[in-house]
């Protein structure tokens, strides 16, 4: 639901589903959703569906042919893309006393199979012949078309679009608006001219009608917009589809006919050729094994939080990095997929790291608390998860307007309080101030408090003083 992999516009079958808790979860939100289990729903039909779940069933069988058959049963149900999720080795504990075949057994005789995220990707792509996609630590895609699956790799790169903001009015813009509109979300979402074909019949007809063709058209816009606002769009969209052409080396890059129609017409427009395209993002994708190169794009950078060893980013502001950073990240992501709950993101320019680190009250806690985080290590390709919610001194984050980008909608709030911390001298004091416990003895030392996103003096300081700080 949340990679939009299941829409209310798709069925959904739930393969292995035990007592049917998924099923009746999705069904209540509208989504047609059924399940079949061989202990708990016997009698249930094994149907064909868009979306297919094989949730958490691989890691219970024993026999290795059994969780193969197990695989392609599901697959051959699957009309759209099948979701595969098991356990991985680091969520072993010591309930599983035993090792048995490849896998433990508990006390009690339930055998579990615990993954290597790498090993369970390839198992995947081997029993299926079919190159899975990434999505989370165990949990992978397999889509039946190309297409699709493109499609989802897209999404993950996609960054928000800005249309440029209307500079003087014209009577002839005006006039045409409602026609001009569409022309202009296409720009600016692809940052170039469409084809005629792009764009739908009755559209054209009403543009060149109006306009004598869809060049001139956009020349109306131009007119009542800057050009440098499509001149960065057309850069943003240009980089955008670098990284995406460098990062797609690790799911199999297609061929130049394989890429959908409207990503062929980026191409030729950006690059003239996907040859070139490629070259350009090999260059990128091989440098982000240069921790000097890294090091060289965080302070080129104009968003994050730039500190010696690394450079800490909010997931909204992802896209915003250098191209070459985004990669890096990237590369990570190809590994483990999305981390479920991550907001900051650290890339180190020490050693190839990335690290996925979950603040969930990021935006309403003025200094929120490091819930957990997730390292992947990108030499040996592993992965390991550190656990702060038991934690009485967790990490918290200052200065957290360095880690959106300016167009972020509270960045201006995170951004006074932090003028009013530095007016304060609370912020001088690095070595402390980074952990809860640390933070707040600096607070109640100096007889402040915090009030959502402001500074004032606490009660006791209050009632000693009379008044709040004019601040
Ligand atoms: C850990 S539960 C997961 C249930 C559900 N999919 C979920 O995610 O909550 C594992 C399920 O796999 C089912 N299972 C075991 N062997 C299976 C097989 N050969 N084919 C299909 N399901 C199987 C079990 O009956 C059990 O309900």
């Amino acid at each position: 639901l949340l990679h939009h992999v299941l829409t209310d516009d798709h069925d959904f079958f739930d393969y292995g589903c035990g007592r049917g808790d998924d099923v009746g979860l999705l069904g209540r939100a509208g989504i047609k959703a059924s399940g079949w289990d061989p202990q708990h729903r016997p009698k249930a039909r094994k149907a064909k569906a868009s979306v297919v779940n094989l949730g958490y069933v691989v890691n219970v069988i024993e026999d290795p042919l059994e969780r193969e058959r197990v695989l392609r049963d599901a697959w051959s149900l699957t009309k759209r893309v099948l979701v595969v999720a098991a356990r991985l080795a680091d969520e072993r504990d010591e309930a599983h006393v035993a090792a048995c075949r490849d896998g433990w057994l508990t006390r009690r005789g339930t055998f579990q199979k615990f993954f290597e995220q790498d090993e369970l990707g390839s198992w995947i792509n081997g029993a299926l012949g079919v190159e899975s996609v990434t999505a989370g630590p165990g949990v992978f895609y397999v889509f039946r078309s190309s297409a699709d699956r493109y499609e989802y790799l897209n999404s993950r790169f996609r960054r928000r679009v800005s249309l440029p903001a209307r500079r003087r009015s014209d009577k002839v813009f005006e006039q045409h608006r409602t026609v001009l509109q569409p022309l202009i979300d296409f720009v600016a979402a692809r940052g170039r001219l469409p084809h005629e074909q792009e764009l739908d019949d009755d559209h054209v007809a009403e543009l060149i009608n109006a306009f004598g063709s869809v060049r001139q058209a956009f020349r109306t816009i131009l007119w009542v917009t800057d050009e440098s606002d499509w001149d960065r769009i057309r850069q943003e969209r240009s980089v955008d589809l670098l990284v995406q052409i460098a990062l797609s080396r690790f799911e199999g890059r297609p061929k130049f006919g394989a890429l959908p129609q409207a990503t062929q017409h980026d191409v030729r427009a950006f690059f003239s050729s996907y040859k070139r395209a490629c070259e350009q993002s090999d260059r990128l994708l091989f440098a982000t094994g240069s921790l000097e190169a890294l090091t060289l794009a965080k302070r080129a950078s104009l968003v994050g939080k730039a500190m010696p060893t690394a450079v800490y980013i909010h997931e909204s502001a992802l896209a915003d990095l250098p191209a070459l950073l985004r990669v890096y990240e990237g590369c990570a992501r190809a590994f483990i997929g999305t981390i479920e709950g991550a907001n900051v993101i650290k890339l180190s320019t020490e050693k190839p790291q990335i690290s996925y680190l979950c603040y969930p009250a990021f935006s309403e806690d003025p200094h929120p608390t490091l819930n957990q985080a997730v390292n992947v290590d990108l030499r040996d390709r592993s992965a390991s998860w550190r656990d702060y919610r038991a934690s009485p001194n967790p990490p918290i984050l200052h200065r957290k307007e360095q880690l959106v980008s300016p167009s972020h909608p509270r960045y201006e709030t995170f951004a006074r309080l932090t003028r009013q911390e530095e007016r304060y001298g609370l912020l001088e004091d690095g070595a402390h101030i980074g952990t809860l416990a640390g933070w707040t003895n600096v607070l109640s030392e100096r007889g402040l408090t915090l009030k959502g996103h402001r500074l004032i003096r606490s009660r006791s300081q209050v009632t000693r003083s009379g008044d709040f700080p004019s601040l």
